[in-house]
């Protein structure tokens, strides 16, 4: 039964001052209605993830601190000001994990996968936390789906990550959503790209934005990322990266983009994109919803990030990797209004009158879900008139009726709620009837 049916009791009055409680601040509940998308999302995900050989790991929510520090970066926005952090009982820094990369590196690093036949292909799925200014689509609480493959510096694994991606969107329904790409070089080229950045900024620098004048200091590339209009007016004149790649960089990228236009994926070069985190080299993309949509923010992003095993003190291991904001996605397939089958679907709908059907109820209700044959019942009602009118209002076109005399003879009432044509058969035979009128049909997922 869908949730919205469910009656809501009245409640009893509340004493004066009582303090009520309220879901912290860019948090919120997923009710039952709302499992419909994450149970299609995540059903989606795992056959696509599964089949193309990537295994689920689940890290922990809390990890050492220092490692978002090292590996996010210590100068990026979610370092410096979106972790929650917190001390042990035992003196421990802790930080709820912001993104999922590091701590699948850490684990991959600990746990001996780095001795397994490589690539090595992972898959995650769960909450992330980040103290953000909640508005929409931003959360303190948030879902992600994550891929990463580690050990591989083949341009089919940046296409791989980036097409599993667009499958997941494509098997959900979703259109017009436009990939962006970029390459932001590697430490060959990257440190000479930089040089030309800060030469180019040095005389606009007292024109930057407060966050850019640091940026200017600390992280010059993600100057290209400032959404303040001065500062994108300042961009005008500004070198491309994708004029700078060394030889290495540049066969890669080329590599990756015919692989994309072999996959028939579009994409737009977005020299702007650098990526706010601070491991990436090469190939770095974003995932954006068409017009109005993109206000809420990029539906996912990735890119490669050759050098982090080895900073976290593995062995030279390149990897590439991306993940999707859940929260994000769902509010999009909701803005092209996909729908997906209601978890349960009931075909029939039990009803009961007076305290012996009830008992002889539930057990029927059990032999209807070994069966298979979605049911809904409401056995804390006693009204015949309650319990059909439910039937009615959840659109159930069969209704089964058990009285103290169908418990008696062994027997109960099909009801076919459209024409009100009823008809008493025998309990042992109702699973074989229900089989054959509901038409091989019995449960529509
Ligand atoms: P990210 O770009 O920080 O990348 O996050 C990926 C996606 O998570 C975003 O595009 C967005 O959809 C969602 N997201 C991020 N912050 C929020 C928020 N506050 N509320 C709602 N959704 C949010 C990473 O996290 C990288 N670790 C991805 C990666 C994996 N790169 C390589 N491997």
């Amino acid at each position: 039964m869908r949730f919205s049916h469910y009656i809501i009791m009245s409640q009893p009055a509340k004493p004066k001052n009582q303090k009520t409680f309220q879901a912290p601040r860019g948090t919120y509940d997923i009710l039952p209605d709302e499992q419909i998308y994450w149970e299609k999302i995540y059903k989606t995900i795992k056959e696509v993830f599964l089949f193309y050989g990537f295994g689920r790991i689940d890290t922990p929510v809390i990890e050492d601190a220092d490692l978002y520090v090292r590996a996010t970066g210590e100068t990026t926005d979610i370092v410096e000001k979106q972790m929650y952090l917190f001390k042990s009982k035992g003196g421990d820094s802790l930080a709820l994990r912001p993104e999922f990369t590091p701590g699948v590196i850490r684990a991959y690093l600990e746990d001996g996968l780095s001795a397994l036949v490589h690539p090595v292909k992972l898959y995650s799925w769960g909450p992330l936390f980040r103290y953000e200014n909640p508005q929409t689509g931003r959360y303190r609480q948030f879902h992600q789906v994550n891929l990463e493959v580690i050990g591989s510096k083949a341009v089919a694994n940046d296409a791989e990550v980036i097409q599993l991606f667009f499958v997941v969107f494509r098997e959900l329904g979703l259109k017009a959503i436009n990939l962006h790409i970029n390459s932001i070089g590697c430490s060959e080229c990257q440190p000479h790209y930089r040089k030309l950045l800060l030469g180019y900024y040095k005389n606009r620098a007292d024109r930057l934005c407060a966050d850019c004048r640091r940026r200017f200091r600390q992280n010059p590339l993600r100057l290209l990322d400032c959404k303040d209009e001065h500062c994108i007016q300042l961009m005008a004149g500004v070198p491309q990266m994708i004029d700078h790649l060394c030889e290495e960089c540049h066969t890669h990228f080329k590599s990756v983009l015919e692989f994309l236009d072999e996959l028939e994926i579009p994409y737009i070069l977005n020299q702007s994109l650098v990526r706010g985190l601070d491991y990436y080299t090469k190939t770095v993309f974003e995932f954006w919803p068409d017009g109005e949509q993109a206000r809420q923010g990029a539906l996912g992003g990735g890119g490669r990030y050759d050098y982090l095993i080895k900073f976290l003190g593995g062995k030279d291991t390149p990897a590439v990797g991306g993940g999707i904001g859940v929260e994000r996605l769902i509010a999009q397939l909701k803005f092209q209004a996909i729908k997906f089958h209601p978890l349960i679907n009931p075909r029939v709908f039990l009803v009961q009158l007076g305290e012996l059907a009830r008992r002889r109820g539930f057990k029927i209700f059990e032999e209807l879900r070994k069966a298979n044959i979605a049911a809904a019942a409401a056995f804390s009602k006693d009204s015949i008139k309650t319990q059909l009118k439910l039937a009615d209002r959840a659109e159930i076109k069969m209704a089964l009726i058990l009285g103290q005399q169908e418990v008696l003879d062994g027997t109960i009432i099909v009801r076919d709620m459209t024409t009100g044509a009823q008809e008493t058969i025998k309990q042992d035979k109702l699973i074989l009837v229900l089989k054959k009128r509901l038409a091989k049909k019995i449960i529509n997922q």
